[in-house]
């Protein structure tokens, strides 16, 4: 069935990720407006420079698919992620202060120019819904998630829905192992922020709790 916004589909960018989400069978959505704005920017220019659409397609998507969503548990899902939140994580892997091989190898290549046109990119990749789990999820556990989201004050700058904004990533939706890693990163302080906002938002959680607020966040739907 047809959704409406059918008109904000209309830029090459976006007509591309139907193509995407068609192959990989992933349900199809009527992309957020700001959309349309940044998937006019990643495909325009001359024919010489391969567009940040193509480039990502060519350096990002076999790791982090071709839709933003990727496979691997430990590999996050851009797909939905703020262009601000998504320049920050770049520049951190670049100047080495937030570190993982394969992603700091990436990164290192990366001119400040990249930094921008690849974020604004990812911008423009509509939320994609995790598949459908094989179990539902446990309302005790969810339940639970919920009141620690609260509790900690997780949605005062993720927001009710998760979805985050500016320089706050889009938590709901994210792979599970891809969240507990980052928490006890945070925790552990063997990720470093970009300011300090996590580092202390997590210090006085226990470890048990991160895991559940990883479990609760996965499950959460991406709008
Ligand atoms: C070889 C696999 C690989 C390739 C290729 C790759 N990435 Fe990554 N990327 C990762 C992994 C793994 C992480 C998570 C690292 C961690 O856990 O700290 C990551 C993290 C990120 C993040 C941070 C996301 C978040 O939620 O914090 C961004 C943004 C990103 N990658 C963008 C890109 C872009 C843009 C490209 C192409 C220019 C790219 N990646 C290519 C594997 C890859
Ligand atoms: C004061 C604002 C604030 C609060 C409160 C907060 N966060 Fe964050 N969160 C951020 C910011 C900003 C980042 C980006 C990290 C950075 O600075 O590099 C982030 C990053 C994250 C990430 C990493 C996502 C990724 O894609 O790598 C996770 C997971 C996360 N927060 C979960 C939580 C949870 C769960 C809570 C509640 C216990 C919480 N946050 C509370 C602001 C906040």
């Amino acid at each position: 069935m047809k959704r409406g916004g059918a008109a904000s589909l209309a830029t090459c960018a976006a007509a591309l990720l139907l193509v995407v989400s068609a192959q990989v069978g992933g349900q199809q959505k009527a992309p957020p407006a700001r959309a349309a704005q940044g998937g006019a920017k990643a495909t325009a220019k001359a024919p010489a420079a391969p567009s940040y659409a193509e480039r990502f397609a060519a350096q990002c998507a076999a790791c982090h698919g071709a839709n933003g969503r990727a496979a691997d548990p430990l590999t996050p899902v851009l797909a939905g992620q703020p262009s601000l939140y998504a320049i920050t994580q770049l520049f951190l892997f670049r100047e080495g202060r937030r570190s993982n091989e394969a992603m700091t190898a990436v990164a290192k290549t990366l001119t400040d120019d990249d930094l921008r046109g690849f974020s604004d990119f990812i911008a423009t990749l509509p939320p994609v819904p995790a598949p459908a789990p094989s179990a539902p999820p446990d309302p005790a556990r969810m339940a639970k998630g919920r009141a620690l989201a609260d509790q900690h004050k997780c949605v005062f700058c993720h927001g009710a829905d998760l979805a985050g904004g500016q320089q706050v990533p889009r938590i709901a939706g994210q792979h599970e192992d891809y969240l507990r890693a980052s928490l006890r990163g945070f925790h552990s302080g063997s990720r470093p922020g970009y300011t300090q906002a996590m580092t202390a938002a997590v210090s006085q959680v226990p470890v048990e709790d991160l895991d559940l607020l990883a479990y609760y966040a996965a499950r959460f739907p991406a709008k």
